[in-house]
């Protein structure tokens, strides 16, 4: 049982003296960060924290590694693609290091909370000063000190590193800084890690147990946004659908999209993302009756074989999962689905990837995030037999993504000749669709129009499509 641990006010106001003490360090003259993100919405997220804690460390921010005193790599463990990236970049620093040896190199998240990625850095890497894993991110500005401590003090080479990730179930943090990029849309973590552990994910392994923020944080963070003009919020999780379990209130998933919907403010209310297990009308209810609550939901299939969803410990079946988008589908006509597959689970035969295709076909989603299967070490999937060799599941994956595109164009064309409410939300380098907007389903739409729009919402209307956005004209 997961025993809730709260950071105190106490012991945050610790971390703030060491900012302090890094601001006086650093005060001879100004200093840049620079963090790299990879993965999802989450490291994003975590992302904003660690800038916010850099700033009050005081340094400033940069997109350029060359100005840089100290970078910040945010990783992502969640599939070895993702893992080789970060190994060749962080390598890749070695070059960096050499032209300025008073560089700081930091190395946070996912796949820091693995040994085996901790012994490698350990062995390979004596470019890293500080690894430091998910659960430690409250505690940045204490770990940083110490590495500046450590390079300063320590003579022997392997001393003067640190690598902090134990072993941890991890923690609730309210009131760490944050610095947000933009001032048009937010992310809002609502709960941290994940209780399902499927068989392929390392996630739960990496990020600890299921632990939701309490709604009074949640609802106080969403008003501050509201207030500070935010025009989409996302809220996050690894499964919001369980969100409040263990925090004994009143207050589930549903309630606290209704709470947030309630809140004063022109704003689109988005979230993700959904485990199909625990979709239920209630949610679908909640959504159709939040008028802020976008009409998209990102529900994960993974695959479309009951033998293999039940090999990947996923608590639903085929069946189950085609009566959950049927239902969301009644009490939202116009609702945006997109979802996660995995081709090539330990042990899926071809005809069980054709089942997958065959859910596709019927379900026709708006967009899909297709991934050929990766073995994570520590995941029980990885201990099964796979006998179905790299290039076959490719073969069955350049199917697969040739129906989603196909689907996907096609879904857009439907919106041609529409008028659709859009948030527009940048400007692009193509001078004859200069604005990038979302409509409120999330579909992007490249526009003609004044670039005073950037931060507000306006009608477009949709005069071409292609199997990755809308194209049209603000009206
Ligand atoms: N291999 C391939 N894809 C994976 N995902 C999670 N773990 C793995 C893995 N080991 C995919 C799932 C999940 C998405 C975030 O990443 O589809 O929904
Ligand atoms: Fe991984 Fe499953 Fe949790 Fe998603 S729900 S993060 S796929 S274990």
């Amino acid at each position: 049982m997961y025993e809730r641990k709260e950071i105190t006010p106490a012991q945050l106001e610790e971390q703030r003296g060491y900012c302090e003490r890094i601001r006086d360090r650093l005060a001879d003259r100004p200093h840049l960060a620079l963090v790299e993100t990879y993965g999802c919405q989450q490291n994003e997220s975590d992302s904003e924290i660690l800038r916010g804690w850099l700033m009050d460390c005081g340094y400033g921010l940069t997109d350029d590694p060359g100005q840089a005193d100290l970078i910040a790599v945010n990783t992502c463990a969640v599939r070895e693609h993702a893992e080789l990236r970060v190994f060749g970049n962080v390598g890749a620093l070695n070059h960096r290091k050499a032209k300025n040896p008073d560089l700081i190199v930091a190395v946070g998240g996912c796949m820091v909370q693995q040994a085996v990625v901790q012994e490698r850095l350990r062995k390979s890497f004596p470019v890293v000063d500080l690894a430091f894993g998910p659960h430690e991110l409250w505690r940045f500005p204490e770990l940083l000190w110490r590495t500046m401590e450590r390079r300063e003090h320590r003579n022997r080479k392997s001393q003067r590193r640190l690598i902090a990730a134990q072993p941890s179930d991890g923690v609730v943090a309210e009131g760490l800084p944050r610095q947000r990029d933009g001032g048009i849309k937010a992310w809002l973590s609502i709960m941290n890690g994940c209780d399902n552990f499927c068989t392929y994910c390392i996630v739960p392994h990496v990020r600890g147990r299921e632990r939701s923020r309490r709604p009074e944080d949640v609802l106080a963070e969403a008003r501050s946004l509201a207030a500070a003009g935010y025009k989409d919020i996302t809220l996050l999780g690894q499964n919001v659908n369980s969100y409040g379990k263990g925090l004994g209130g009143d207050v589930d998933f549903p309630e606290l999209l209704r709470r947030i919907g309630d809140i004063p403010g022109d704003f689109v209310l988005r979230f993700m993302t959904s485990h199909p297990k625990d979709a239920t009308e209630k949610l679908f209810r909640a959504m159709a009756e939040t008028e802020k609550c976008a009409h998209h939901i990102h529900l994960p299939v993974q695959s479309g074989s009951s033998r293999v969803l039940r090999a990947m410990n996923r608590h639903y079946d085929r069946e189950k999962y085609l009566d959950t988008v049927a239902m969301a589908r009644s009490i939202l006509p116009d609702l945006v689905l997109t979802t996660d597959i995995i081709v090539g689970f330990p042990g899926e035969t071809e005809a069980e990837f054709e089942e997958t295709l065959s859910l596709v076909e019927q379900v026709r989603y708006d967009a899909m995030f297709t991934f050929i299967y990766s073995p994570r070490t520590g995941t029980p999937a990885a201990a099964l037999p796979d006998p179905v060799s790299r290039a076959e599941k490719q073969v069955w994956f350049d199917r697969l993504l040739e129906s989603a595109n196909r689907i996907s164009a096609e879904k857009h064309a439907e919106y041609v000749g529409k008028t659709c409410r859009v948030l527009v939300d940048g400007v692009t380098n193509d001078p004859a669709r200069n604005l990038s907007a979302r409509t409120k389903g999330g579909r992007l739409v490249h526009l003609a129009g004044d670039p005073a729009l950037v931060g507000q919402f306006t009608d477009a209307e949709i005069t071409d499509s292609s199997t990755w956005a809308l194209f049209g004209k603000a009206v």
